[in-house]
């Protein structure tokens, strides 16, 4: 495991960036399988996104031969909702890039078999030949994608309820009202994202201090589901000076 300090959380997004352009560089696209990434919502990996448009724009990064699979998506939001997680990822990034659509896997929040989308998303990602790099980020409780605290170390893709915390935390997005934020989600498990090559965790903002302190300074602990990637051998948790205020 590695951790990266970082000035600010716009030096966060650049450098997350330029290491997506990197590691897709390095992977040739030709006969074997495509680079395949996992990705993350929210408001922390927005400065990654804009900088990766900005990249794909200059020519320094094609979409091409990527597939991408996302963490979660909330129960029940209609897709075109402006809070769904296939809106933010439509509307943020995939519009603005050369990625084949059939490429970018979001979870089906709708499908009337949840937990039969769940196994088909897990099988895509076998089909695909697991994740190379699955970018993530957590919450002030140190959830990963929407592994709420308590969540087992081991799970795979599935149907979670929502910690109040989560609740409140993204009451922002629905007009501050908790009563509007959907109460459960389809969301990759820690043993999913554990599974990928590489990791790399994005945290900015002294309002994850302590997440970040019990992920990396405390012992693995499932009341903190990002402590889990302490041992992953290529863990990468990138942050801003502001989130490194209780190490
Ligand atoms: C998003 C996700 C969540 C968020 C986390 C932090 O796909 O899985 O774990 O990364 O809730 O959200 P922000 O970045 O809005 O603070």
């Amino acid at each position: 495991m590695r951790l990266i300090i970082l000035e600010d959380a716009d030096v966060v997004g650049q450098w997350a960036a330029r290491f997506v352009v990197q590691r897709v560089a390095q992977f040739a696209p030709g006969p074997g399988r495509p680079f395949v990434l996992g990705l993350p919502t929210g408001g922390t990996p927005l400065g990654m996104y804009r900088n990766l448009i900005k990249y794909y724009k200059e020519g320094s990064i094609s979409f091409k031969h990527v597939i991408t699979f996302n963490m979660d998506e909330y129960v029940g939001l209609p897709r075109d909702h402006p809070e769904s997680y296939h809106y933010y990822m439509w509307n943020e990034f995939f519009k603005h890039v050369d990625i084949e659509p059939g490429n970018a896997h979001i979870l089906d929040g709708n499908a009337p078999d949840l937990g039969a989308e769940c196994n088909r998303f897990e099988a895509l990602i076998q089909q695909a030949g697991g994740v190379h790099l699955f970018i993530g980020g957590i919450g002030p409780d140190g959830h990963i994608a929407f592994n709420e605290p308590g969540s087992s170390l081991v799970s795979r893709t599935r149907i979670k309820s929502l910690a109040y915390d989560t609740l409140e935390a993204n009451k922002r997005f629905f007009d501050n009202d908790i009563s509007k934020v959907p109460r459960q989600a389809l969301t990759v498990g820690v043993g999913t994202v554990l599974d990928a090559k590489e990791v790399m965790i994005l945290i900015t903002g002294s309002h994850k201090a302590l997440a970040l302190a019990k992920a990396i300074e405390e012992g693995v602990n499932h009341m903190w589901t990002v402590s889990a990637f302490q041992q992953h051998a290529q863990a990468l948790f990138v942050c801003d000076e502001a989130a490194t205020l209780e190490l």
